[in-house]
């Protein structure tokens, strides 16, 4: 089998997938997916842009709909982005092929730049179909970007823009210059030295966005809701052919098969790529009739962790008073956390709530026990801490 030297690693790839980064939906209702994600369920907004629908609808004849020019680039922690909203029409424009797609990104992250340089070869030699590979803007990632079976786009990046104590991103004044359009030979100069050398004054020039009543005591810090989401991830999406998309997943991206199921007529897959139980979940399409997911949508749900089981109680008490119905899963199609629950938003996508995934080695047997399903009101105030309670990967920063 061939090996690659990654870092003085044998890889049996010349990357690995360290984590999600982030991943973007293709909304029908963007005004009400903004309420949803950022004012709702309080992802924090970096950037939003009109590039694109700038360069590809400059008459305006096509973005007729509310909301269609603006990507919008949201965050919980230091990433500059973590969630990304697009309009449908705009992807339309972009990506005619596949436009009943209603993801427009999956993101993963690798360990380094030479690890996405790897990639772009290895890709490129495994026939797979690249769409392109350089460094976007807004959020500075170099990235390359390739076509799945199912006509998703994902995405391998390392080291997104990190947005900092002063909410402040990278000023638009930079963009142009940072953007590359073809990936270039390596190294580049660090982050560190693309800013010098710029005029002082243009530092603080980036977008910041409004603050926020802070009515909320959550764990020691006043916050705008009564929970902060600390964790993204697993995606979860549905997918024609789920021999076919393993093949992709698991063969050719490196994730690890943690199971394999039937429930109630529905196949699924759940793959790791790190310690998480699963990162992403493939399912067939018989789950949207199951769960009630809108007709050919790609995305069964994203999942959010908050920071404690205290916080999953309340954030669903505070979700569903703002609107949001809470769905009733099947536990068997959601294992791998001690609680979880679902919520539908606007587009009818789920909004996976968790405190604590569970926690084993990439690969290794699942076996863990169930997980408990909402409605969450029906869950006791405390448990006793998993073994594995606070594992995995840790937020950061402060809240807030
Ligand atoms: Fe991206």
């Amino acid at each position: 089998m061939t090996t690659y030297d990654v870092g003085g690693v044998r890889l049996p790839r010349p990357f690995q997938i360290r984590r999600v980064s982030h991943i973007g939906l293709n909304t029908v209702d963007a005004p009400a997916m903004l309420k949803c994600y950022r004012d709702h369920l309080g992802l924090r907004s970096t950037d939003s842009s009109e590039n694109l629908a700038n360069r590809l609808d400059p008459d305006g004849e096509h973005l007729t709909a509310e909301g269609a020019r603006e990507m919008h680039f949201l965050r919980y922690g230091a990433d500059h982005h973590q969630f990304v909203l697009m309009h449908r029409q705009l992807w339309s424009l972009i990506d005619p092929e596949h436009a009943s797609v209603t993801i427009n990104q999956l993101s993963w992250q690798v360990g380094n730049l030479a690890e996405v340089a790897g990639a772009v070869d290895y890709l490129g030699g495994e026939k797979q179909r690249i769409l392109r590979s350089g460094r976007d803007m807004p959020g500075s990632n170099w990235h390359t970007y390739v076509l799945d079976p199912n006509g998703y786009t994902d995405e391998l990046t390392f080291g997104m823009e990190q947005v900092g104590w002063d909410a402040l991103s990278k000023p638009r004044t930079y963009w142009d210059s940072l953007r590359h359009r073809t990936f270039p030979d390596l190294p580049i100069p660090s982050e560190f030295a693309e800013v010098e050398g710029r005029p002082a004054g243009e530092l603080g020039t980036g977008f910041r966005p409004q603050a926020e009543e802070e009515g909320y005591a959550v764990d020691g810090v006043l916050l705008a809701r009564p929970f902060k989401v600390v964790g993204l991830g697993p995606f979860s999406i549905v997918v024609d052919d789920l021999d076919e998309s393993l093949g992709f997943y698991r063969d050719l991206f490196g994730f690890q098969v943690r199971s394999r199921a039937t429930h109630d007529g529905v196949d699924f897959a759940m793959l790791s790529c790190n310690s998480g139980h699963h990162a992403l979940a493939l399912y067939a399409p018989e789950v949207r009739e199951r769960v009630g997911l809108p007709a050919g949508t790609s995305v069964f749900g994203v999942g959010f962790q908050v920071a404690n089981h205290r916080q999953l109680l309340d954030a669903v008490a505070y979700l569903t008073d703002c609107g949001y119905a809470e769905v009733d899963v099947p536990a068997e199609l959601v294992p791998g956390f001690s609680h979880v629950t679902h919520l539908r938003d606007p587009d009818g996508n789920l909004m996976q709530l968790y405190f604590h995934q569970r926690q084993l080695p990439p690969g290794a047997d699942d076996g863990v026990p169930p997980s408990m399903v909402g409605p969450a009101s029906s869950w006791p105030q405390t448990i006793d801490a998993p073994v594995d309670v606070f594992g995995g990967e840790i937020f950061m920063g402060p809240w807030g």
